[in-house]
């Protein structure tokens, strides 16, 4: 076993720790009070490749494994998570979904702009009343004359407001259930297309987040993404993938927590000495270091497995169960290390346990993954 990086990864991990500490870092505060979206940081992370890492460069994309995926996610997420999800998405939900099932007319007209952040991309499966139990889509899409018609809502869409391209599943067959879906790709503009409010979140509040609405929107039939039916294995599919992006965010965050812990440990002091000396500080930063490192492990182990193309279904989600967990847990310590400063926005870390909570949340809940976990270990997977 390997536990050593290329020269090419510790490469790409630090452009990106480079970019977020000069770049992102700046104003992730500000743009966190404000809810307010990083428009210009997501062109640039576009021109340095990094909105469509994995993407072949015949489509744009920089042409690198996941394993570098996940070490850029990490650096960007461990100063800002809003702008980690943002890149996550367009990643691994959109540019992954559409190379890996997209026919040729999909992948030349809509995969290269999003590769090279041109434009930005949506992942649209959660309903009203399709949360965890994502089989039960009512979005429907209907053919008609040319067109698909497609009339329905979409919930808690992450871009939904800024993207540019939308991968929408719907129900093209009712009589067929979760096999009736499909995926189809909806250019912002289109007639009938439109969103709700921002929504007003507790944590990664620099992303945008939104309900869609779609009424009788004509949506044309060469935009169907892969084969009809195949919409809910396309978001199974994709989702696999993109838990292992979210596994890196929350590794991020925990990493962050880490960091400032540690750092004011070492300058606080509380009975004549930094609070560092102190057992009960001590224990708590080497649980944080010992967790942070375990959820590396299912996380690169995850992301070599998808690298070698070997199953990885389970461990994405084991990955993503984990570090999600304990990146709530070291934002909660962190805080604890900080008292009553750890409370207030100038120390950062109660803007780390916001932002880690969704991380348990959305591509699955905690308890959507041991479902996932278990369903694998009882089928002997
Ligand atoms: N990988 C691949 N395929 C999978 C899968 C997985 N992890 N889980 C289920 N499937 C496939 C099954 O093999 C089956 O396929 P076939 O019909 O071809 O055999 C099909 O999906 C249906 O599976 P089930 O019968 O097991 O369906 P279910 O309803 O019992 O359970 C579920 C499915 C696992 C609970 C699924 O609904 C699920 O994952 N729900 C969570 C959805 C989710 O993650 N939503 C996040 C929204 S996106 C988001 O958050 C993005 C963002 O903006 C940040």
């Amino acid at each position: 076993m390997n536990f050593d990086f290329t020269d090419d990864h510790k490469m790409i991990q630090q452009s990106a720790r480079e970019f977020a500490r000069e770049v992102i870092a700046p104003s992730a505060v500000e743009r966190d009070i404000n809810a307010e979206f990083p428009t210009e940081i997501v062109k640039q992370l576009g021109e340095l490749g990094f909105m469509g890492m994995m993407v072949s460069p015949d489509y744009g994309g920089a042409g690198l494994d996941m394993i570098s995926y996940v070490l850029a996610m990490i650096e960007i997420s461990r100063v800002d998570a809003s702008v980690g999800v943002i890149m996550s998405v367009n990643n691994s939900l959109v540019c992954y979904g559409l190379e890996k099932y997209g026919t040729d007319y999909i992948k030349e007209k809509f995969l290269t702009p999003l590769a090279k952040g041109q434009k930005l991309g949506a992942f649209c499966l959660s309903e009203p009343e399709a949360g965890s139990d994502a089989t039960n889509q009512r979005t429907t899409a209907d053919k008609k004359d040319a067109h698909y018609l497609l009339n329905g809502i979409k919930n808690w869409i992450t871009n939904g407001i800024n993207a540019d391209y939308y991968l929408v599943m719907a129900t093209t067959d009712k009589e067929k259930g979760h096999k009736g879906i499909s995926t189809l790709l909806v250019e912002k503009g289109t007639e009938g297309f439109g969103h709700g409010k921002k929504e007003d979140k507790l944590g990664i509040r620099s992303s945008d987040t939104c309900s869609l609405t779609f009424e009788n929107c004509k949506i044309p039939f060469e935009n169907l993404v892969w084969e009809e039916g195949k919409g809910f294995n396309f978001a199974m599919n994709t989702l696999n993938g993109g838990r292992i992006g979210i596994a890196a965010q929350a590794i991020g965050i925990a990493e962050a927590s880490f960091d400032a812990a540690l750092k004011y440990s070492k300058e606080r002091k509380a009975f004549g000495n930094p609070i560092s000396k102190l057992q009960a500080i001590q224990f708590k930063l080497s649980d944080m270091a010992v967790k942070v490192d375990c959820a590396k492990m299912l996380t690169f182990k995850a992301a070599a497995l998808k690298d070698a193309g070997k199953p990885y279904f389970k461990e994405a989600a084991m990955a993503k169960l984990y570090s999600s967990k304990i990146a709530v847990e070291c934002a909660l310590d962190a805080i604890q290390v900080h008292g009553g400063y750890g409370y207030v926005r100038e120390y950062l870390v109660e803007r780390y346990l916001r932002d880690a909570k969704i991380t348990e949340i959305y591509e699955g809940t905690s308890e959507i993954q041991k479902l996932v976990i278990t369903r694998a270990l009882l089928e002997g997977k």
